[in-house]
């Protein structure tokens, strides 16, 4: 079974002053925590045990959040990151967690929203040997992973934050590996900004023939919330569409009630839980009136 990885940990420096004391996955976005969109991304997946890799200090703040899982029907556990010294650390941290199996890594400050998601997800979630990306079209790919296409369309080389990219193709932050990764990721050397780079481990797969690279269209929305105008953006557009259609996005209780992972009275006791609320009222919504 494919296991999940948040890694939630970071500095958050480009919010300070926001961030100097709370993690950046733990404020809002809109009307939830941030961390519940790529939580949500991961239940999507059908990925059902979890682990949440976070600073230090911060670790006991998410556990008071998001316990072990079970009032999702979902295992969650808890590691920490020292320093945040790259993304390639969520497999040297979390190897023990993983075993043999394969994994998907999600940043805890990415959202992914749009139709026919779920079927992307369980297309990436099928393929049990290789690497899964997905690529989404930007204004400003020199902040991200950038993958260079060949003329059929496949990649032919990815760099990290490029002067000069490529192509306008970042690298979305959710990865879908084999259990490979693990052996890949620790034997990684520093980058010349001193991260062990996820660039380096997508750049093994494509030295094997064995990345696959899925385009996220522009009925997509791929949000990342690590500065101020772009954390606004993100609340703004998770209220625009749940002001419009009277559905939530990336409630956890909702994904797990409808996979049959919680009961009907399951959903009830975490509704109740909720009090008063706008999301506790949805969770009443959902059970009265069997939506969507
Ligand atoms: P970034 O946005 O690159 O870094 P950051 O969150 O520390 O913010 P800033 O650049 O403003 O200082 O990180 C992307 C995501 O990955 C974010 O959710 C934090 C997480 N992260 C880690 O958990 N460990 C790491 O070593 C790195 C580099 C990032």
């Amino acid at each position: 079974m494919r296991k999940g990885i948040i890694l939630a940990g970071g500095t958050g420096s480009r919010l300070w002053p926001i961030t100097r004391a709370v993690s950046k996955q733990l404020l809002p976005v809109y009307d939830k925590p941030m961390i519940y969109y790529p939580l949500s991304t991961l239940m999507l997946a059908q990925i059902r045990d979890i682990l949440i890799i976070t600073t230090v200090h911060e670790q006991t703040l998410f556990q008071s959040l998001l316990g072990d899982g079970s009032q999702w029907g979902i295992a969650i556990s808890y590691a920490t990151q020292p320093k945040p010294d790259g993304l390639a650390q969520a497999f040297v941290i979390g190897r023990e967690f993983l075993g043999h199996d394969p994994c998907a890594l999600i940043l805890g400050d990415n959202i992914f929203h749009g139709d026919g998601l779920v079927e992307k997800l369980r297309v990436a979630d099928a393929r049990t040997t290789g690497a899964t990306v997905f690529g989404y079209h930007v204004r400003d790919p020199e902040r991200y992973g950038v993958a260079e296409l060949g003329a059929d369309g496949r990649v032919i080389g990815v760099e990290e934050k490029p002067a000069m990219p490529r192509s306008n193709y970042a690298i979305t932050g959710l990865y879908f590996f084999d259990a490979d990764v693990t052996s890949i990721a620790a034997g990684l050397t520093p980058s010349a900004r001193g991260e062990y780079e996820i660039t380096d481990v997508i750049a093994d797969y494509l030295r094997r023939d064995a990345l696959q690279m899925h385009l996220l269209g522009r009925g997509y929305a791929w949000l990342d919330t690590g500065t101020c105008e772009s954390l606004l953006d993100a609340s703004s557009f998770v209220a625009t569409l749940e002001k419009r259609q009277g559905l939530k996005v990336s409630v956890p209780e909702e994904i797990a009630w409808r996979e049959g992972w919680i009961s009907d009275d399951d959903l009830r006791d975490s509704a109740d839980a909720h009090g008063r609320g706008a999301y506790g009222a949805y969770l009443q919504m959902l059970l009265h009136r069997r939506v969507g």
